[in-house]
């Protein structure tokens, strides 16, 4: 009879410290999976973009060490963002958008004649979210679009920030001529600006030309996903 009540009491327990964990350990390995693919996924484009910029960067430097692939965009319209998730997407790259401290205004002409004049004195635009530092990454990725017939300053401003010595950069862009002219400015631009990196032949495609955007990433990078 002891040896009964014993047995009834210890299923008891194991029930009740089961119910308590309230999941398998199957759940738990799911749920790592989906917290490690917000880094790159699109998913976090959902969260406000400030909360998603430290988060992809926060969370390569502290859990994900063997991930060296940065994506870093400006957009102003979304065409660059587009290139932008889709390129972190097929790399495995963690995102991050470069936020102006001054946003440009939504039209058109007013961001014009704005960037215009950064162009013309070759200034550089402070960035709203900086991070203290890339080291963690070897591999940057870097997207713009075109902006009178160069990068748009801002792109100096965030490659200006950081030292680059080793690191390989490789520039992405697109713009509403697509004008090859224009494309090589610009990538004459970022050689500038990027004191110490190598900085590959860039990609010039549209947004929607995901075939061109594959065959950049397996020639220069062996990306075959
Ligand atoms: C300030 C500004 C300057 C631009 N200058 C050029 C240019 O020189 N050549 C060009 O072909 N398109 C130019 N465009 C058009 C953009 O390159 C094009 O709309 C691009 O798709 C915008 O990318 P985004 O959506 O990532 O901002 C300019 C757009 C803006 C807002």
């Amino acid at each position: 009879m002891l040896k009964k009540i014993l047995g009834l009491l210890m299923a008891a327990t194991m029930i009740f410290a089961l119910a308590a964990c309230g999941q398998t350990p199957a759940q738990n390995s799911d749920n790592s999976a989906s917290s490690d693919s917000v880094v790159s996924s699109k998913t976090s484009q959902t969260q406000s973009s400030e909360a998603k910029t430290s988060a992809s960067i926060g969370e390569a430097q502290t859990e994900s060490t063997d991930n060296k692939t940065l994506v870093a965009y400006f957009s102003w319209s979304g065409n660059t963002e587009e290139m932008a998730s889709y390129i972190a997407e097929q790399t495995g790259g963690d995102l991050l958008e470069i936020e102006p401290k001054a946003a440009y205004p939504a039209d058109y002409n007013e961001t014009g004649d704005i960037a215009k004049v950064e162009r013309d004195e070759n200034a550089r635009p402070e960035i709203a979210n900086l991070p203290a530092s890339i080291d963690a990454y070897d591999t940057i990725l870097v997207g713009y679009p075109i902006w009178w017939h160069t990068a748009p300053m801002i792109i100096g401003t965030f490659l200006e920030s950081y030292d680059l010595s080793g690191k390989e950069v490789y520039p992405f862009t697109q713009s509403a001529s697509m004008d090859t002219e224009q494309f090589n400015q610009s990538i004459e631009f970022v050689r500038e600006v990027s004191e110490g990196a190598t900085v590959h032949n860039g990609l010039f495609a549209r947004p929607s030309d995901t075939g061109a955007i594959d065959d950049y990433l397996e020639e220069v990078l062996g990306n075959n996903k």
